[in-house]
């Protein structure tokens, strides 16, 4: 049987979007909105599974949808809504928590990431968010999902979760089981002062991550800072296993350029690694600065963003309502 295409995902509305947010996730966003139906979703509720601010979160709510416009979405073309302003996310929420195992959740290393060694005084919210996350996208019944790699293992949890329900509700294809959409070369935007570990909002030093609102002064700081190798830049891939910094720096360069990384190579090999940060640099600005400027020229009519969220919410809740009633009747809740 076929069934009708539709994508959706989701964004943390935890302050700065950054060069991981956009390369893995924001730019596929922007190009499956004129293949697909798409629905992409400020994620307030899993937001708040680590402490936030109030006045800050609604703030960055806005900042996210700030982001989303100014990477190019058009709400003309896809729902843009944020996760709160429609009910039925915690409804389904509920529902698959009933449907998930507990051994499935403890197998999530984003958890064990995030809750750090005192797992005790980590919230509840915290621990069940995948199944949250696979309430948002089956809600909808989405059936693709761009996503950075970090989301990979939530996103399997949700294929588990989907097949589950389909099986003891005995509704064969009820559920779409989702596919990830993750991209090939930059599935995961590397953290500019350790190789080993994602660019994360989270992380401490700002000179980890290239911020979507950065100006072109704090891009060359950044780039010029970034860890790299002392030796010059290899002719092959194989020389750079054991050097993620290195490696993510071409990657990086690689993806913006939309050159092949053997090309890229090829261009810069017998170099040292500030030649590639100049050439990095200059890329960089030419894709970073002009969205940071629409950021901050879209968030002086915050009006605008809501009226945005709005309209996005009356649409996705229609869909949610109209798959509810169907979900509640195959659970036989009355
Ligand atoms: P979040 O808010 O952490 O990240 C948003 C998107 O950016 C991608 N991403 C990266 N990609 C490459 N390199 C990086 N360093 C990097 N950092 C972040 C993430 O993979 C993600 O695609 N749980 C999700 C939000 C979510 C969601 C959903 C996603 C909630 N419900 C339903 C898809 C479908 C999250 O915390 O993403």
């Amino acid at each position: 049987m076929s069934k009708k295409k539709l994508v959706f995902s989701g964004v943390q509305p935890t302050g700065n979007l950054h060069l991981g947010n956009y390369l893995g996730a924001l730019k596929n966003f922007v190009s499956l909105q004129n293949e697909m139906e798409c629905i992409y979703c400020v994620v307030d509720l899993h937001a708040i599974t680590t402490f936030q601010k109030p006045d800050e979160l609604q703030n960055n709510v806005l900042e996210t949808v700030a982001s989303f416009l100014a990477t190019g979405l058009d709400p003309n073309k896809s729902i843009i809504f944020n996760q709160s302003s429609v009910s039925g996310h915690t409804e389904l929420a509920w529902i698959l928590n009933c449907v998930s195992r507990i051994g499935w959740l403890n197998r999530m290393t984003q958890f064990k990431d995030k809750a750090g060694s005192d797992k005790e005084k980590a919230s509840v919210g915290l621990y069940i968010y995948p199944n949250l996350m696979a309430a948002d996208i089956l809600l909808y019944k989405a059936t693709h999902v761009p996503v950075g790699a970090d989301q990979k293992q939530h996103l399997e949890l949700s294929r588990d979760i989907a097949q589950k329900f389909n099986n003891d509700f005995n509704c064969k294809d009820f559920f779409p089981i989702p596919e990830p959409l993750i991209p090939k070369n930059v599935s995961r935007v590397m953290s500019l002062r350790d190789g080993t570990k994602k660019m994360s909002k989270s992380e401490e030093s700002d000179f980890s991550r290239i911020n979507l609102k950065d100006s072109a002064d704090e891009i060359i700081k950044k780039i010029k800072k970034a860890k790299s190798d002392s030796e010059p830049i290899p002719e092959n891939l194989k020389n750079l296993e054991k050097k993620p910094e290195a490696l993510n720096l071409l990657n990086i360069y690689s993806e913006v350029t939309k050159k092949s990384l053997e090309t890229v190579l090829n261009e810069v090999s017998g170099k040292e690694y500030s030649f590639l940060k100049t050439k990095l640099s200059e890329i960089l600005i030419g894709e970073i600065e002009p969205i940071g400027k629409e950021i901050k020229k879209l968030l002086n009519n915050k009006d605008h963003l809501k009226q945005i969220l709005k309209k996005g919410r009356e649409k996705a809740n229609n869909i949610a309502e109209e798959n509810l009633k169907n979900i509640r009747e195959k659970v036989g809740l009355l």
